[in-house]
């Protein structure tokens, strides 16, 4: 396939890894040639369940049979997206009660800054630096690494940057705020997670003005964090939520999710505010439900903590400067970009997949599945750790 993958499929970068997927199938991913992956990184955070969960393709199997896409979101009244929009309500703090369901992480994000202007009649948008919220133009606007926006200009206008976690940069939120958009936990910065109180901060700080706090937890959320929402593990109820990635258990979704009230005005003045041709489609949303029921249902949620103090304890090793993050939301930083690489690298040569962080060079991803076992856990950091070792032998 490798030869066709180059010739016929677009490329994101000049150096992909490439590996021939044959079949996947709970914490594994197999190659063509027979070798056999254990996965530290779950599709990028996506993979909530590990590979073909039985309850996930049962889900998925029972749907097509019965219907695919039957008409535009929001017109006819199908039991999946009903099953999905009322599980997440029923678990999520009020007042956040109406799911708009989305395609992808990205279009959530749109739909959400969208719902902020519209809502407040105000355009300026504040999100932070080195954020990540997607990658179409909307969405790519509010990212905050100006290496990769700056080839693109001009996006939207009317974006402010503020620096994560620094408190004086709050006052930069004023009367002319629409929204403020920030992940819970910084992902492709390097997991980095909010500190002193700082999400509320914000949050009293949108009250205050009359703008709206937008927390993008298509990473932080689906139980990564030891609670359904990473939110939940800071002390703030936010305005708006976008959700996606793990939500779909493997399948491409997102969402974004407010009150009622807010979420109301994308249906007048003007009329379809909001418009999508397959976001809520029937067996996206059936696979959600599923994964969301399996969660909910498990003890996979708080076991997370328990699986990242294991972690923590296993990967202890003189190139490794810190372990950041949280839950199954984890990152090891070591000391330069080279050593990374060389670990990632070296790790999947052995059967480990690891992955980079978009913006951190010094870090290497550990996003297992929930349903990583701690024998795998073991044997995952093992390998880490024999990698190390011999690239701390070669200096
Ligand atoms: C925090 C965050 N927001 C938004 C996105 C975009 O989601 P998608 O790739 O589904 O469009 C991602 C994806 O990596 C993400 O990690």
């Amino acid at each position: 396939m490798k030869k066709e993958f180059f010739k016929y499929q677009a490329q994101t970068s000049p150096h992909p890894l490439a590996l021939e997927i044959s079949h996947a199938n709970g914490n594994y991913v197999y190659a063509t040639n027979g070798k056999e992956y254990l996965d530290f990184i779950a599709g990028v955070s996506a993979n909530t369940l590990g590979h073909n969960h039985p309850k996930i393709s049962q889900a998925i199997k029972d749907q097509v049979d019965k219907y695919t896409h039957v008409m535009v979101y929001g017109e006819f009244i199908q039991q999946p997206q009903i099953d999905l929009t009322k599980l997440l309500a029923e678990n999520l703090p009020k007042p956040l009660e109406t799911v708009y369901l989305t395609n992808s992480g990205t279009e959530a994000t749109e739909g959400a800054i969208k719902l902020a202007k519209r809502y407040t009649h105000r355009s300026e948008i504040i999100a932070a630096k080195n954020g990540y919220h997607g990658n179409t133009q909307g969405a790519m606007s509010v990212c905050g690494a100006e290496q990769q926006n700056s080839a693109f200009r001009p996006l939207i206008p009317g974006i402010r940057f503020i620096e994560f976690n620094n408190v004086i940069d709050i006052g930069k939120i004023t009367i002319a705020t629409a929204g403020v958009i920030l992940e819970t936990i910084q992902g492709g910065a390097g997991f980095i997670e909010p500190t002193h109180n700082y999400l509320k901060k914000v949050k009293d700080k949108c009250d205050e003005v009359g703008a709206l706090l937008i927390l993008d937890e298509i990473q932080s959320g689906i139980g990564r964090t030891g609670k359904l929402f990473g939110f939940e593990n800071y002390n703030v109820i936010p305005h708006i939520i976008v959700a996606g990635k793990g939500l779909g258990g493997g399948m491409p979704i997102g969402a974004f999710i407010s009150s009622h009230e807010i979420m109301s005005c994308l249906k007048q003045q003007p009329k379809l505010g909001h418009i999508t041709t397959f976001g809520g489609h029937p067996v996206i949303a059936a696979a959600a439900n599923a994964t969301l029921l399996e969660l909910l249902n498990s003890n996979l949620i708080e076991d997370t903590l328990q699986k990242e103090e294991l972690i923590r304890k296993l990967l202890v090793h003189p190139l490794i400067t810190e372990i950041r993050g949280k839950g199954l939301m984890l990152a090891a930083i070591v000391e330069t970009d080279e050593i990374a690489s060389k670990v990632i690298l070296n790790c999947i040569d052995k059967g480990l997949l690891l992955f980079w962080l978009l913006f951190e060079g010094k870090a290497i991803r550990i996003t297992p599945p929930l349903t990583i076992s701690e024998e795998e856990i073991f044997k995952g950091c093992n390998l880490i750790i024999e990698v190390l070792n011999d690239i701390l032998a070669e200096y």
